[in-house]
């Protein structure tokens, strides 16, 4: 089942904002008012992505520069070397939902 996270508001485009999802973080990035959602945690030591810079379908980690496609989820540039998950974001009226 879907779950609502926010509002389409709560997130400017070229933003992005981390929230909580059953226990898991779930960063969502606005990329010219599409919404990718993916896991907010870096898989190289643990950084918060949403935290990190975002440049059109690609997010840099703000620890130590690892880039991930926000798209897919794949590593663009180490050091981390996993990917991430990826989370289907839907908009729904005014609201975001993820999952299932
Ligand atoms: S924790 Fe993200 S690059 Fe090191």
């Amino acid at each position: 089942m879907a779950t609502r996270i926010g509002k389409v508001t709560d997130i400017g485009a070229g933003g992005m904002r981390a929230f909580n999802v059953g226990g898991r973080k779930v960063a969502v990035a606005n990329v010219a008012g599409r919404f990718y959602g993916f896991d907010d945690t870096c898989t190289h030591m643990g950084c918060s992505l949403a935290a990190g810079d975002l440049d059109g379908t690609t997010v840099t980690c703000a620890c130590h520069g690892s880039e991930y496609d926000v798209t897919t989820g794949a590593v663009l540039e180490g050091p981390a070397e996993d990917p991430v998950n990826t989370w289907a974001v839907q908009v729904d009226g005014d609201d975001l939902t993820v999952g299932p």
